[in-house]
């Protein structure tokens, strides 16, 4: 039988390139957007390629609009396998002149949306025979971002969900995972390069692969975590990221050489 994805936030960017990978994977994929025009043209573009895919509108941020998207694939699918809690938006500007509607939207798509969905599916999941949630998580999760205080905020909660909820629905057998990708070549971070708000050589020197990710390297890894090879993996944060939350160089390369040298002599 033919498995389902449900990817919010699906129409652009990191979803849109996993609902591709759910498609190649074999599922059948509801790309679900609040711009249900590009859900639509996602849906287009999945079935030229041969995949078969449903669209729908939602707005993680309100129940009707969840319930309804849900209600929509009961109707369209009968089932549900894997929700992937992936849509999001992100704001800059300092803390101290931080807009309370602003902050309130922002945590209510990031927190209140993987909430919302997470709990919609719920009853569905325990239909599957492979139920699992993955959540988008970030380096706003491990890293204090300035200029992000709602978008950090969110980020990390979200890995405080991800262990509650994998904690409390295990014996469901629901796995709930999170990754957590790093500065990848997608349209939100060229938004702070363009704005000033990330520093591109800077972020590079920082990175230990040095270079951006590719959405398809973030899509491969929800594939993993809603694999059978992950049959034995709930509550981790998986860092899709380069290693630039690991990094600890704060010497300059060439000082190292040298001195390494020295103490060979
Ligand atoms: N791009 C990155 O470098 C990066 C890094 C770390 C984490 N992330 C996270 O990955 C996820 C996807 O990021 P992206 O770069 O692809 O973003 P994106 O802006 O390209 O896409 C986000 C999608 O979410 C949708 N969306 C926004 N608000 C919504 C709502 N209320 N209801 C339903 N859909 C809504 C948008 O319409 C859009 O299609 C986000 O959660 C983001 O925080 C991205």
């Amino acid at each position: 039988m033919t498995r389902v994805a449900l990817i919010t936030g699906g129409a652009q960017g990191l979803g849109l390139a996993t609902a591709y990978r759910f498609g190649e994977d074999g599922f059948h994929v509801v790309v679900a957007d609040i711009g249900e025009d590009r859900a639509h043209a996602a849906v287009d573009q999945l079935a030229a390629r041969g995949f078969t895919a449903t669209a729908a509108r939602i707005d993680v941020t309100d129940d009707t609009s969840v319930n309804a998207c849900f209600e929509l694939i009961d109707k369209k699918t009968g089932g549900l396998d894997v929700l992937v809690n992936n849509a999001g938006i992100i704001s800059r500007s300092n803390a101290e002149d931080i807009d309370s509607a602003q902050w309130e939207r922002e945590l209510s798509v990031h927190l209140g949306g993987t909430m919302r969905c997470s709990r919609a599916a719920y009853p569905r999941l325990l239909n599957s025979a492979t139920p699992c949630i993955v959540n988008l998580a970030s380096v706003g999760s491990t890293f204090g971002l300035p200029h992000r205080l709602a978008y950090t905020t969110a980020k990390a909660g979200i890995v405080g969900m991800t262990r509650t909820l994998a904690a409390e629905w295990g014996k469901q057998g629901i796995r709930v995972n999170a990754v957590a990708p790093g500065y990848m070549d997608t349209g939100m971070m060229q938004s702070g390069i363009t704005g000033g708000t990330l520093d591109r050589d800077r972020l590079l020197m920082r990175t230990p692969l040095m270079r951006f990710g590719h959405p398809e390297e973030v899509a491969s890894v929800i594939s993993f975590l809603a694999s059978a090879d992950a049959s034995f993996v709930t509550g981790v944060l998986l860092k899709v990221d380069g290693g630039i939350t690991i990094d600890g160089t704060f010497h300059a390369d060439n000082t190292y050489k040298s001195r390494d040298r020295s103490e060979v002599n």
